[in-house]
């Protein structure tokens, strides 16, 4: 059932069952962290391998159990950034059980930027772990609808907080004494980053780094096929255009493509960023047999579009 009322939330949470939740990136899958058998649930509904890590979810009722565990790097990101977009890797403390880590011996920790989810955070005492609402490998949701049409039957409720306003997944990071590390691009912006911590190092995630086991090289992934090119003109050259979507922005005509979406007319990054997965659902459906998309421009939220529509398209 969706809907935008936070109390059915807040009761099936409490009774240990699972609840899809809007925050300002994508969607999130959200049990009770505290809770083993309801985080089992998660990597049930979702298809997850349990070496894939959960994000724990928190607001400002919560912060106070995570404290000693904060060092002091990870609470200035945190005091800079959050409510928002970035999660931060710290240890993990013992009353976090082991299924939300994967085993590991540290937790990433975020406050989403969503006022109906923090109005949900207030009125429980535990943290929420979760994953993007979506079956593992497959594009996250940014709308209600979106979770629906793929888990509706596996939630107890979706609370509609209307199109996530970033679009695509936190930034992950981390530091420790190698220094200040950025393990999955995401909706905090390097340049942003980078105004509060200068000397920022890149350790992406793939398949081969055993320190964030999630991050695979096949992963946002459509069933149709996809494409990633520079130049759309040049690719859709020799397809056949019936059959064909078109992704990017600031899109040149294309004639006889059949599905020509532009994810920001006016070349705006962050405005591509929002509308990427539900362009990227739109073009995985009946008919189109190949999915054509343009490289973003590597500034802002260029480089974390790309590092996803590499991945998508993985084969
Ligand atoms: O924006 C987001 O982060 C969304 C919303 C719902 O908050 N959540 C999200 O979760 O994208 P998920 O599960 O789809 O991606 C979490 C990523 C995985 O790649 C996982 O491997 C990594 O975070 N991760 C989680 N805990 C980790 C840890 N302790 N160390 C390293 N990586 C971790
Ligand atoms: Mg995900």
């Amino acid at each position: 059932m969706i809907g935008s009322d936070i109390s059915p939330a807040v009761d099936h949470l409490r009774a240990g069952e699972l609840v899809a939740i809007p925050t300002e990136t994508v969607y999130g899958l959200a049990a009770n962290a505290l809770n083993d058998e309801a985080v089992l649930q998660i990597f049930e509904a979702k298809n997850r391998p349990h070496f894939d890590p959960l994000i724990v979810h928190i607001g400002q009722r919560q912060l106070p159990m995570f404290e000693e565990y904060i060092h002091d790097e990870a609470r200035t990101l945190m005091n800079t950034f959050w409510p928002g977009p970035l999660t931060v890797i710290i240890d993990k403390p013992p009353f976090i059980p082991d299924i939300v880590c994967s085993g590991l011996t540290t937790v990433g920790l975020r406050m989403p930027d969503h006022p109906l989810t923090q109005e949900l955070l207030s009125e429980i005492d535990f943290p929420l772990a979760a994953p993007s609402a979506n079956p593992f490998t497959y594009v996250s949701p940014t709308t209600a609808q979106h979770v629906e049409d793929q888990l509706g039957d596996k939630v107890s409720y979706i609370l509609d907080g209307g199109p996530a306003k970033v679009g695509i997944e936190s930034t992950i990071m981390r530091s420790d004494q190698g220094g200040i590390k950025v393990l999955r691009l995401g909706g905090l912006s390097l340049d942003e980053l980078r105004k509060v911590e200068p000397n920022i190092e890149l350790e992406i995630n793939s398949n081969a780094n055993p320190r964030a086991p999630g991050q695979l090289d096949r992963h946002y992934a459509t069933q149709t096929p996809l494409l990633l090119v520079d130049d759309v003109e040049e690719a859709v050259k020799g397809s056949d255009l019936a059959k064909t979507a078109v992704i990017g922005m600031k899109l040149p005509e294309l004639k006889g493509v059949n599905l020509k979406l532009d994810l920001s007319e006016n070349g705006d990054v962050s405005e591509a960023a929002r509308n990427l997965f539900a362009a990227l659902r739109l073009a995985d459906s009946e008919g189109i047999e190949k999915i054509i998309c343009q490289k973003a421009p590597e500034t802002g939220l260029g480089p974390a579009i790309n590092d996803r529509l590499r991945r998508a398209a993985f084969r």
